[in-house]
């Protein structure tokens, strides 16, 4: 996708007036009698979501765009419903809609195409973008956004645990990051059991990316993303429907890599790792099984209850890793369990901690970025439910509270207090505004607003 933000300075951007119910009569002053009788004759009405495109002389004189009113709930991503519907061109905001950053923001995410498979939807549309807003830093978050969405889109037998990794190392390279994997039984020798049960049967090897990037003096963040580049749930197959967008369950680890791009792009004064356990749940002679037992790299021993429960096997490793240099914080992401969306919807991801301080800063930059996030308890009652008869746990609970009881499992593989996990669904089933039909990166920009305000 091209950067759809360019530098102020061309007078023939089209101007785009947002307007509500309340600034109609004020535009209308400023846009000139003709303009206004045309959208008089075209039934224009300020309404939320409304837009006329206006004529001007051999060319679009400008587009109007309905925001919401006073008492309606504002979407700051309102905007992201227009540029989809705008004809290629340069195009300029010529009043402030409700929050100009966001605006812009939805603008240029609304406009993402997963075009890998499919030319013919490329879009080639600019927004100027007003003095105030920091361009490069918008770019970069619609970057890592994009990068996230690609990521998703790209179905298992293009992205399998070896293009996740070439993933990784093409960002750490840009970056100049330092990037090393761990592969197949080395795994086993390296002493990550788990990664390779799950990922043993597969026809691409398991894999434990490892980046690093950052001076070694600054605070220590450590992100982990479940990289499952299929899930068919093991023995414990899934149904097909359950099964169908299986593809996208390495969202936890695109969202890692979007965020790790936001924040080595930034050059936040933070030292950054990135783990990603990259594998593929399959099905085959070697899948591990139901009932088996195995000694963690924590050494606490997990028996199989189900093997769809895979993703919080996988991380229990790496946050294992994760946990031994002692990072100030670790946040892992992970479309980990369907009782999150049962709980919560597709758009709002729980998040975990049990650090209440971490809790409230990123339940206001969720909200000030227009990134949701709900906040659910690390249920301390409820880790009886993951009790095993044979071994130290389970790695399912019952049929209850499913997020919880997963994030409690993961829970006892780490120590450091400001542990975060995020619950994520990675994907927009139904398109809403800057927000296309798709994968989606969920959780990386109220993480990096975080972030920022910490190391920026
Ligand atoms: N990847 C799935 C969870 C998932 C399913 C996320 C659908 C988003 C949409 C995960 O590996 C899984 O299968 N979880 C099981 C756990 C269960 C066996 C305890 C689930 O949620 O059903
Ligand atoms: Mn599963
Ligand atoms: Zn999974």
């Amino acid at each position: 996708m091209h950067s759809i933000f360019v530098a102020r300075g061309s007078a023939n951007a089209i101007p785009i007036w947002f307007v509500t119910a309340d600034t109609y009569p004020d535009v209308r002053k400023r846009l000139g009698a003709e303009a206004c009788a045309f959208a008089d004759a075209a039934g224009f009405e300020p309404k939320a979501a409304r837009y006329l495109l206006l004529p001007g002389e051999k060319r679009l004189g400008g587009v109007l765009f309905g925001l919401e009113g006073a008492g309606d709930p504002a979407d700051p991503f309102l905007a992201g419903r227009l540029a989809p519907l705008l004809p290629d061109g340069a195009y300029r905001f010529a009043n402030e809609p409700h929050d100009a950053r966001l605006a812009a923001l939805s603008f240029a995410l609304g406009l993402y195409r997963f075009t890998r498979y499919r030319k013919a939807d490329e879009r080639k549309i600019d927004l100027e973008l007003p003095q105030s807003l920091d361009r490069d830093d918008l770019e970069r978050i619609v970057e890592g956004v994009t990068l996230a969405r690609d990521l998703i889109n790209t179905p298992a037998n293009d992205l399998g645990p070896v293009q996740l990794e070439e993933a990784a190392r093409a960002l750490a390279a840009r970056h100049n990051a330092k990037i090393d994997a761990i592969v197949g039984d080395d795994l086993l020798a390296r002493n990550f059991p788990l990664i390779h049960a799950v990922g043993r049967a597969a026809a691409q090897a398991p894999r434990l990316i490892d980046m690093t990037w950052g001076e070694a003096g600054h605070p220590r963040i450590t992100l982990v993303g479940k990289g499952v580049c299929f899930d068919t749930g093991g023995l414990d197959i899934k149904p097909e429907s359950a099964m169908l967008n299986m593809k996208k369950d390495m969202g936890g680890a695109a969202t890692a890599l979007a965020l790790a791009h936001m924040i080595m792009g930034r050059g936040l004064k933070a030292r950054l790792r990135v783990l990603i356990p990259a594998v593929e749940n399959a099905i085959a002679g070697g899948s591990f099984r139901p009932r088996d037992i195995y000694t963690s790299r924590k050494g606490i021993t997990v028996e199989i209850g189900n093997t769809d429960a895979e993703g919080r096997l996988v991380l229990a490793d790496a946050l294992a890793l994760a946990d031994e240099d002692k990072p100030e914080l670790i946040a892992d992401f992970a479309t980990l369990t369907g009782a999150a969306r049962v709980a919560l919807g597709p758009d709002v991801p729980p998040f975990f901690t049990d650090d209440d301080a971490l809790a409230a800063e990123l339940t206001r930059c969720a909200a000030a970025e227009n990134d949701p996030l709900w906040r659910l308890p690390l249920w301390r009652p409820y880790e009886a439910m993951l009790e095993s008869k044979v071994a130290d746990t389970n790695n399912v609970g019952g049929g209850q509270a499913g997020a919880i009881t997963a994030a409690l499992f993961m829970r006892r593989f780490v120590t450091v207090k400001s542990w975060l996990h995020v619950d994520l669904f990675a994907w927009t089933p139904v398109a809403k505004p800057g927000r296309p039909e798709g994968g989606e990166c969920q959780s990386a920009r109220a993480l990096y607003a975080l972030l920022e305000a910490r190391y920026g």
